[in-house]
């Protein structure tokens, strides 16, 4: 994985023991003690108590624990609606300075529950769904219909009139088929949809380092000049009308600089589409950064809409055209951080790993069916134990689940307190974006509740599934043979 700006390589420290040092990645510091809650990393609401341990929202791990069970995904609602006013604020402010308008979509794929959704609308987003399901969520959540956005390389029919049906302020078209598609609809029920065309601008970001091609190979949009031919399409059809073009560049971005080139190339073809109507938005996507270890470090928000918003003006500046308004659509930025998976050690091990080197494993009760981002993509995470602090040494850890994949790793590389044992509660943070959603039920693992925390206060707002859900898809089985637990522990 393509890692952040780095703030130093790893000084292998004294308490790191020789048998341990080769393990450890070049961007891993060893810690003093490994009790410390990294501000950027953790919601700004975690703090140790005077026993140690830990709380969040006000409310200590061990009533999470005992009232929820592990694993646990919590959510920090405060810091989402922070995140989300931030947001909101960061691009309208650097709009404004242009004297144009921003609409922020949050991108549902991130973490999408009614709750959350009420959330980010309350503090001024709009939302950006890609299936029937979180269109349906939205829809639950009180979204307004008119404030969504649909995206999808491969949107059904009935998706597609779903939408149109719930009158859908945008859809975001991919192909040329999908045009035919979406006008057909839009005619049948005499309304004129508004739509984006999505663009490969050859601009692919990751973290600190972009790339700009001629081409990119993948799945989604319109080559740019794809994209030309699909708006003078889109022009001819009375059922459709062209209100801009879109372009998502990437992930876990730490600056505005891809952003810039990708502006650069969107606004030429912006600029030359003005012949044939007006074009009043362009949407740059998502994709903005955040803390997973203490060592990525994104630039701040405000920077990044400061940045695209003053490129799009420079580009419009040098072809002599308005400015559009500007979208973006951020999703992991919003509730990323806010988001942390609470979980009970079960076994620690040392493991014999060949020329003198060991491993310690650290098992703990979820894994990679609450956490797919390690196994999918090698995303590097932290962790805590958060039940109490601890004076040992810190130890090189490794963090696994309890699934029958040895790809099962929840943190690659972690000191924790070198004297762990089972039935500590081990915490993982910045965990709020792609894991509920990337969540599966491998091993007929139920998936774990997500419980929002705020001013003291704890209440579920995704249950939990148990046994019985998992044996409800399994036609064959009784219906009757399992007495579970919320949790799924069979009494
Ligand atoms: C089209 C589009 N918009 C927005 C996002 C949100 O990205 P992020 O959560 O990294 O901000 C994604 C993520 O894959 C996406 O594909």
């Amino acid at each position: 994985m393509i890692r952040g700006r780095r703030v130093a390589a790893n000084p292998i420290g004294s308490s790191v023991s020789a048998s341990h040092s080769a393990l450890v990645p070049d961007w891993l510091i060893a810690p003093a003690e490994a009790n410390e809650l990294v501000a950027p990393v953790w919601p700004s609401s975690a703090r140790r108590r005077h026993d140690g341990s830990v709380e969040i929202g006000g409310v200590s791990v061990f009533d999470l624990r005992d009232r929820f069970g592990t694993p646990l995904y919590v959510l920090d609602e405060d810091e989402v609606r922070a995140h989300a006013r931030r947001a909101r604020d960061a691009f309208a402010s650097a709009a404004g300075r242009h004297g144009v308008r921003s609409r922020v979509y949050y991108a549902g794929k991130a973490f999408l529950s009614t709750e959350v959704v009420r959330w980010v609308t309350d503090e001024g987003l709009a939302v950006d769904v890609c299936t029937r399901g979180e269109l349906e969520v939205a829809l639950a959540g009180g979204a307004d219909p008119s404030r969504l956005g649909f995206h999808g390389n491969n949107k059904s029919v009935g998706e597609l009139e779903r939408a149109v049906e719930v009158g859908i302020g945008s859809v975001v078209l991919d192909s040329p088929i999908e045009i035919e598609r979406l006008a057909a609809i839009a005619e049948r029920r005499g309304v004129v949809q508004n739509v984006l065309v999505r663009v490969r601008t050859g601009v692919h970001a990751e973290t600190h380092a972009f790339l700009a091609t001629a081409h990119e190979d993948q799945k989604f949009g319109f080559s740019l000049e794809g994209a030309a031919d699909a708006v003078v399409r889109i022009r001819e059809l009375s059922s459709l009308r062209f209100v801009g073009l879109h372009a998502h560049i990437g992930s876990q971005i730490f600056d505005s600089s891809g952003f810039r080139e990708s502006a650069a190339r969107l606004v030429d073809l912006h600029a030359d589409l003005l012949a044939g109507g007006d074009i009043p938005l362009l949407n740059v996507g998502g994709g903005f950064g955040i803390s997973y270890t203490s060592v990525d470090d994104p630039r701040p928000i405000e920077d990044i809409a400061d940045g695209i918003l003053d490129a799009i003006a420079d580009e419009c500046a040098v072809r002599g055209i308005p400015m559009p308004d500007v979208a973006c659509e951020p999703g992991r930025v919003i509730v990323g951080q806010a988001g942390v998976t609470l979980y009970e050690v079960g076994t620690v091990k040392t493991v014999e790993i060949g020329e003198g080197r060991e491993r310690t494993y650290v098992s703990v009760d979820g894994g990679m069916s609450d956490n797919a981002r390690p196994a999918l993509y090698g995303a590097d995470f932290s962790a805590r134990i958060v039940s109490r602090t601890s004076e040992a040494t810190p130890a090189l850890s490794r963090v696994v689940g309890h699934h029958c994949e040895s790809g099962d790793i929840v943190v690659d590389a972690e000191y924790l307190p070198a004297d762990v044992v089972p039935g500590d509660l081990l915490a993982v943070p910045a965990t709020g974006a792609y894991c509920f959603s990337l969540a599966s039920n491998y091993n007929y693992t139920p998936r774990p509740p997500v419980v929002a925390v705020r001013d003291g206060e704890a209440r579920v707002i995704v249950r939990g599934e148990t046994i019985d859900d998992l044996l409800a898809r399994d036609v064959g089985a009784a219906a009757s043979a399992s007495t579970a637990t919320p949790h799924g522990d069979t009494e």
